[in-house]
Formats: C-alpha cells, sequence, structure tokens
C-alpha cells in the first residue's frame, strides 16, 4: 500500500491565513515549512487512489502528486472517492472542489451524511453535477476499495462539528479507519481526529503497521497561550494533546513496534518546529512528524 501525507496541518492551514502567533510569523518568513490541510491518499496498486479525507487544499495537493496525475482518458481520475472520518469543514470541503468528477464514491458515518445532507448541504449539490455514490463507511463487515484494500471502520469520539445545531452529543460523529493491503498485510491506522484516547484504541494499534495520529495540539493549554482564542480553556476543541500524562505521546510509547507519525497540526503547535524540544520529545519518544507529501509503503 502507498500512502502520501496530502496535507498535515489542521482547519486553517499553516501558516493560518489570520494568525500572526510566533510559528506563523516565522512560517511566513520562510523559516519553518508551510503545511496545507489535512487529507491522505492511499493505493494498493498504484492505479486506484482514495482519499482520505477531502480537504479545502484538495487541488493543489492532488496537482503536487505526480501519481494522482489524470489520465490516460481525456477526463480520467485515478481518485476513485473518498472516505471522510468526520465532516467537519476542513475534511469535507474539498469535496466541492471535485464535483462532477463521475463515479465517485464517499465512504463515511451515519451522522456524517447527515450533517452533509442537511447542515452543511453539500450531498445534495455534488450530486446535482454528478452523481456520487454515498456509502455507509460503518456497516458491519467493513469495506473493499479497488485496488486491493479492505477498510473497517472504528468510532472513536462524539465531537460534532460547531456548524450542526443540536448535534445528538452520542451519535458516532468521528471514525477511525484501518486499512489493510491484502497482498502484503501492511494496514495503516487513520486517527486525525481523537478526543480521548478509545476504549479498544490499543487493541487497533496493535494489529497495525502504521499509524497516522491526531496531532493537533501539543499541550492541554496550547490555544490559551499560543494565541487569545475565543476557544481558550475550553477541553482543546475534541482533541487530545500530545503531551502530558493523558497525551497521545504517553500512550504510544505503549506500541513501539509500531510506526507513529502526527499530523493535522494546528498552526499553534510548537510540533512544526523542528528544532523545539516538542519536536525532540517526539522523536526521543519515536513518534515522526512528517511534511507535506511524504510517503510511506506499508
Ligand atoms: C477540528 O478539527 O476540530 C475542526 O476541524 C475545527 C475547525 O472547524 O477548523
Ligand atoms: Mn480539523
Ligand atoms: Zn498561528
Amino acid at each position: 500500500m502507498k500512502v502520501i501525507l496530502l496535507g498535515t496541518a489542521a482547519g486553517g492551514g499553516f501558516p493560518q491565513w489570520n494568525c500572526a502567533c510566533a510559528l506563523c510569523a516565522r512560517c511566513h518568513r520562510g523559516e519553518l515549512p508551510a503545511r496545507s490541510q489535512e487529507c491522505v491518499a492511499v493505493s494498493g496498486n498504484g492505479r486506484d487512489w482514495w482519499l482520505l479525507n477531502a480537504s479545502p487544499d484538495i487541488r493543489t495537493q492532488l496537482l503536487a502528486a505526480p501519481a494522482l496525475a489524470p489520465g490516460p482518458g481525456l477526463r480520467e481520475t485515478p481518485v476513485r472517492g473518498v472516505l471522510l472520518t468526520d465532516a467537519e469543514v476542513d475534511h469535507t470541503l474539498g469535496l466541492t472542489i471535485m464535483r462532477g468528477g463521475t463515479g465517485l464514491t464517499v465512504h463515511a458515518a451515519p451522522p456524517v451524511r447527515a450533517a452533509l445532507t442537511a447542515d452543511l448541504p453539500l450531498r445534495g449539490l455534488l450530486d446535482r453535477y454528478a452523481p456520487w455514490d454515498w456509502q455507509d463507511s460503518t456497516a458491519p463487515g467493513g469495506f473493499e476499495l479497488a485496488g486491493g484494500l479492505t477498510v473497517t471502520a472504528h468510532t472513536v469520539s462524539a465531537k460534532a462539528p460547531k456548524y450542526v445545531g443540536g448535534p445528538d452529543p452520542d451519535a458516532p460523529w468521528v471514525s477511525a479507519y484501518r486499512i489493510e493491503d491484502a497482498a502484503t498485510g501492511g494496514a495503516l491506522v487513520y486517527a486525525p481526529c481523537l478526543a480521548t484516547w478509545p476504549d479498544g484504541f490499543d487493541d487497533l494499534l496493535a494489529s497495525a503497521s502504521c499509524a497516522l495520529l491526531d496531532g493537533t495540539f501539543f499541550s492541554a493549554d496550547e490555544l490559551g497561550t499560543a494565541v487569545r482564542s475565543p476557544d481558550a480553556g475550553q477541553p482543546l476543541m475534541g482533541h487530545l494533546p500530545v503531551a502530558g500524562p493523558g497525551g497521545s505521546l504517553a500512550a504510544l510509547a505503549r506500541h513501539p513496534g509500531l510506526r507513529r507519525i502526527y499530523t493535522h497540526l494546528n498552526n499553534t503547535n510548537p510540533l512544526l518546529d523542528p528544532s523545539s524540544s516538542a519536536c525532540a520529545a517526539a522523536r526521543q519518544a519515536g513518534v515522526e512528524v512528517l511534511p507535506d507529501g511524504s510517503e510511506i509503503i506499508l
């Protein structure tokens, strides 16, 4: 299985358009690499490609990845569809860029499909450009993707997007995916949105060869200290921090044999700076932070 990290920043990207924090300022000065919004492409055969989320940056992300170039037919693309982990704006708006693409399949959990029908009504909009196949990613038994990949979805949190009014607080809003290449046995766990360390998640990681995980915030008080965000003091908007006794880095220490990579980095996150003590701590723990465009073979 080939995995391309098309984008590795949280919503807003890095730098964020309206942010002048120290990290964004250094990125503007060219001192830190910019990152586009979080999105991944996977393929079992190098010909059929599936996107994991569809970021608003999808156009430039696809153009930057030669494997995803259109052809050989005039309107042919190797992109077969999209697996959504959630209904967040930064994971779904890219679908509108792909409007009119024929024969695409979107896999998503029921509350995500409902939100994209009612609250952010992309589904009806998109189907008027070209009818897409909208599948329930949580159907029992998992599903297969063209190119030799098998997928299971795992509910990891009930974090609903801010734009949904009165969301069901118990609904399976956020999924992780386990994607396995039947030919190589390589398996990726993709979980860019973790509110907590979910029950059973250690077992899921133990069944994988690589994990691409929520690294949105390094520390629990980051929004309060890096920028005076209106969300400061909130429980990190549903993202488990990397550091601290209950953070993901401590949990990942239980999986030393697993390739572990952080993604969905917020513009306030010191992991964006390779010379930071945060990055040194991640490196020390064997957990990677990779640039946009990185490729992984599993
Ligand atoms: C998130 O990951 O928490 C959301 O994408 C936040 C946002 O709307 O940008
Ligand atoms: Mn996000
Ligand atoms: Zn910033």
